[in-house]
């Protein structure tokens, strides 16, 4: 953080987080809390709500929260500098230039100018695109029956023959060399100097969910070498945090996405109507992918070319959707190789249709290695079922496990019993019936076990800021230190010493973390779910269960650490006497 936290929290509290958000999502008042649709993933009925004492959002569906700076930042994809500069100006705080340390005003700087400098090489090659070098571009494009309507909306352009003119362009803009270099524009050797590295090919801008251009994809006109170039990792340009279409499917209602493999092949889908289409850029897709689509959509169509390889990244992408807890699908293209030759032969309706078959990707995965196994061979034919048995083993949820065993029997000839069998006995031995994490509801994953040690810790954060005056009764046997996740002692640290001096602050709390994926996660820590308890009774048993379950893990993690550091001894028996106490002590909720 480079603003003095005073000015940060002067800003923030001279921005009411409902009237802000107000001004970007329709929230109505329920209670003390205002709802509405989440902006931040697909949904039917609201799970968004908005905290005016919290100072707070939070989505019980997706997990985004945070407070006023974080929503912008997610929403507008602000850095926190750039919510806090917009935060300052709407509410007329001014903020002094010489606060900004000299590194992150070059960060901040750096960052600006190669946007800049991108956005101007992505009005140069639009423009090429419509002049008479441009024209070979421009016929390949309307061959391959794009629209001058889609042209423009890609904001399509063209790199021509020419091997210095876009240089010679930009540095007539006043860029130097060295933001040239940084930004791959262009490649450098000893014998001809700077060159650009973009030539005779159709270009694509690639552009963030905020429109920005972060990079390029360039077509060769013709057969040569390589097919599509694309930009380096730049500063701003990070392929697997981003997905080409993003700024356009973002918005799209269809309340799924469908993720293709190449640059064509989304503006073919775009064009037909089809505009939750993205893709990865050029490389597999990962994790970071996954996470950004978690925040549109809860489930993702693989449209994959239909050929060896495209199979094995569709295999590939259905392992990581599985494993952020999305839910997948694969379309089937045959008998054309992609989305875009799809289209361009059998029209939008008919690819519509494939969108409803879509296969679930469990029954993909199966078939695919089903073709693997000779299954006139009863031996074969055996070894399959156990590898499906095992693949049954991945659902954790019961009744999941369950309907999938059903529906394989069903789809494999195989005995509903045996079948279950064969699972329960590779189940057991493998000594655990679940190998992989699945989220039981909602689509957030649980990670890792640990986040069965976490959670009572969520809760009791959550339930001291729901009721403040608990926090008296309870810090005799609580401490920061009980909190076992480096975050959430933070978070615990600030809130302890603000309610020893009777301040309620969340919404604070969490500018202490600079970073996103901090700041939502430390929001959740306030906006933990708290059960519906009727009597008091039922209250206040929760609640001592809470606190227990937080002691207990504490001093489990004393006990780990007590064998490698001494100084942890004294801790754990003060710990271990705590929860003794702790154990005999009714906390009335009074
Ligand atoms: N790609 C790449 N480098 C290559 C080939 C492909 O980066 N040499 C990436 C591009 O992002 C491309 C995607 O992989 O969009 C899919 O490749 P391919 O199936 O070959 O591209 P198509 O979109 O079918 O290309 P086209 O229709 O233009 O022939
Ligand atoms: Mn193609």
């Amino acid at each position: 953080m480079y603003y003095p936290d005073e000015l940060v929290e002067e800003v923030r509290t001279k921005n009411d987080i409902v009237d802000v958000i107000s001004g970007y999502v329709k929230i109505q008042k329920k209670g003390s809390n205002y709802f509405g649709l989440c902006p931040f993933h697909n949904e039917r009925s609201p799970s968004f709500s908005v905290s005016g004492t919290k100072q707070m959002y939070y989505c019980f569906g997706c997990g985004a929260g945070g407070n006023v700076f974080t929503f912008l930042m997610e929403y507008e994809n602000y850095s926190f500098q750039e919510a806090v500069k917009f935060l300052a100006d709407r509410a007329g705080v001014k903020l002094p230039e010489g606060e900004y340390s000299q590194e992150a005003k070059a960060r901040d700087s750096q960052r600006a100018e190669l946007l800049k400098v991108n956005k101007e090489a992505a009005r140069y090659f639009y423009y090429q695109l419509r002049g008479k070098t441009g024209e070979a571009g421009y016929r390949y494009l309307r061959g391959r029956e794009l629209s001058d309507e889609t042209i423009h909306k890609f904001g399509l352009g063209f790199a021509n023959v020419t091997s210095n003119d876009l240089i010679r362009y930009l540095k007539n803009k006043g860029y130097g060399d060295k933001l040239l270099k940084e930004a791959g524009l262009v490649n450098y050797d000893e014998k001809n100097g700077m060159y650009d590295k973009f030539w005779n090919r159709v270009m694509f801008p690639i552009q963030d969910g905020n429109n920005r251009v972060i990079g390029f994809g360039g077509r060769v006109m013709g057969d040569g070498k390589p097919k599509y170039l694309n930009s380096p990792e730049t500063m701003i340009f990070e392929k697997s945090r981003n997905l080409y279409g993003l700024n356009f499917a973002r918005s799209s209602r269809a309340g799924n996405f469908i993720l293709c493999e190449g640059y064509m092949d989304v503006i073919a889908m775009h064009q037909a109507g089809f505009t939750q289409a993205v893709a990865s850029l050029g490389t597999a897709f990962t994790e970071g992918q996954a996470n950004l689509i978690r925040r549109f959509a809860q489930e993702v169509i693989l449209a994959y070319d239909s050929d060896g390889a495209g199979v094995n990244a569709a295999l590939r992408a259905i392992g990581i959707l599985k494993e952020m807890g999305l839910t997948g699908k694969v379309l089937n293209l045959e008998p054309y190789k992609d989305p875009d030759e799809f289209i361009k032969n059998k029209g939008p309706e008919a690819f519509e249709e494939r969108i409803r078959q879509a296969e679930n990707s469990f029954f993909f995965e199966l078939r695919m290695l089903e073709k693997n196994y000779d299954l006139g061979d009863p031996e074969a034919k055996t070894r399959f079922h156990r590898e499906i048995a095992r693949k049954l083993c991945g659902f954790s949820e019961e009744v999941e496990r369950e309907n999938y065993i059903e529906a394989v029997a069903q789809k494999y000839h195989i005995g509903f019993e045996n079948l279950r069998r064969l699972v329960r006995t590779y189940a057991l031995e493998n000594g655990m019936a679940a190998p992989a994490q699945r989220p039981k509801s909602g689509i957030r994953p649980k990670k890792d076990p640990a986040e069965n040690r976490r959670k009572p810790q969520k809760l009791l954060l959550t339930w001291l800021v729901e009721e403040p005056p608990l926090y008296r009764k309870i810090k005799k046997y609580i401490s920061p230190e009980d909190f076992t996740e480096e975050l959430y002692r933070k978070a615990a640290e600030r809130l302890f010493e603000d309610l020893d001096k009777d301040i309620l602050n969340p919404a604070g709390i969490i500018s202490l973390f600079a970073d996103e994926e901090e700041q939502r996660e430390a929001a959740g820590l306030f906006n933990t779910k708290l059960m519906e308890l009727s009597t008091q009774a039922e209250k206040e048993r929760a609640f001592h269960d809470i606190l227990m379950a937080v002691k207990r893990s504490s001093l489990e993690a004393l006990r780990e650490r007590v064998g490698t550091d001494v100084s942890a001894f004294g801790q754990m028996i003060r710990s271990k006497k705590e929860l003794e106490e702790l154990s005999k002590t009714h906390i009335s909720l009074d």
